[in-house]
């Protein structure tokens, strides 16, 4: 049996749907009010290390989805209490959706996500790391009158959809040979003007604000351009572009 934590989320459903078709499976969630439907389903809320106990019995292997929450030391509470839930219920494997740099950088947002990398490795367990670039879902391009803007200064993104990092999850998760194994998933690297040049529209350099502000000033530095054969090798095909998605909502 595989079981999926934090599966009421955008990533665990689609998991879920990867792997449904091929073993038997079983949503993990903090609030069964909000379980995907078609699956059996136990309460496990990473704030509560008993919950986790009983949700992770059985399972041959735990897919464990990162948590959320922003304030860094209880993120790694969090994560820390399922993977020591995950080694007392004698879980046969953990795969942990990482992110890039998790290995070498041990601060800011790669803080929760090194030091679970470290548990796992310190928990015995068999494992594997799959460390993820930032989604492309937030990042698809939108035409506005008839412009596209960003504040990224022509530089690369090896950003990547969910939906293929979902279905890489399951190929892991249903396959052989992963053990030991951690993968540095990065998408099909483009920019902003690129995608701006193939839909025939203008690209313009403006500032942004929020979230993306932080982001934007990491993808100038060229910290996004670092490209991977894993997320292709273990799809078994090349990962979606942006620019497929960014067709669809284009226009002028
Ligand atoms: N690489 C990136 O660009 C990127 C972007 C966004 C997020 N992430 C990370 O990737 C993870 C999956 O992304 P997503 O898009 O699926 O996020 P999402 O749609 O926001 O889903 C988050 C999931 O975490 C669950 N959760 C929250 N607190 C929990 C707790 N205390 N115990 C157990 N489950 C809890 C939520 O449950 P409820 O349904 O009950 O709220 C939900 O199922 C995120 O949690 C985050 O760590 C990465």
């Amino acid at each position: 049996m595989i079981a999926i934590s934090a599966a009421s989320g955008a990533l665990g459903r689609l998991v879920i749907q990867a792997v449904r078709a091929r073993a038997e499976v079983v949503a993990v969630v903090r609030d069964p009010g909000r379980a995907p439907e078609g699956v059996p389903v136990r309460r496990g809320d990473y704030d509560d290390p008993a919950s986790l106990r009983e949700a992770f019995q059985g399972a041959d292997r735990l897919l464990l989805i990162s948590s959320p929450e922003l304030d860094t030391a209880r993120r790694i509470r969090q994560h820390l209490n399922a993977v020591t839930a995950a080694k007392e219920a004698g879980v046969g494997a953990i795969v942990f959706t990482s992110f890039l740099g998790a290995d070498t950088v041990a601060t800011g947002l790669t803080e929760a996500y090194h030091t679970t990398e470290q548990a796992i490795l310190d928990s015995g367990l068999p494992y594997t790391l799959l460390r993820h670039p930032f989604y492309s879902d937030a990042f698809v391009p939108q035409v506005s009158n008839g412009e596209i803007t960003s504040n990224t200064a022509g530089r690369g993104l090896n950003t990547a959809f969910r939906s293929d990092l979902a279905e890489a999850a399951a190929n892991v998760l249903t396959g052989e040979g992963h053990d030991g194994h951690a993968y540095d998933f990065t998408g099909p690297l483009w920019s902003y003007p690129e995608v701006a040049e193939a839909l025939n529209v203008t690209y313009r350099e403006a500032p942004d604000s929020g979230p993306m502000s932080w982001i934007s000033a990491q993808v100038r530095t060229g910290a996004l351009e670092r490209q991977t054969p894993d997320l292709e090798r273990v799809l078994g095909r090349p990962a979606e572009t942006i620019l497929s998605r960014a067709q669809t909502i284009g226009g002028r």
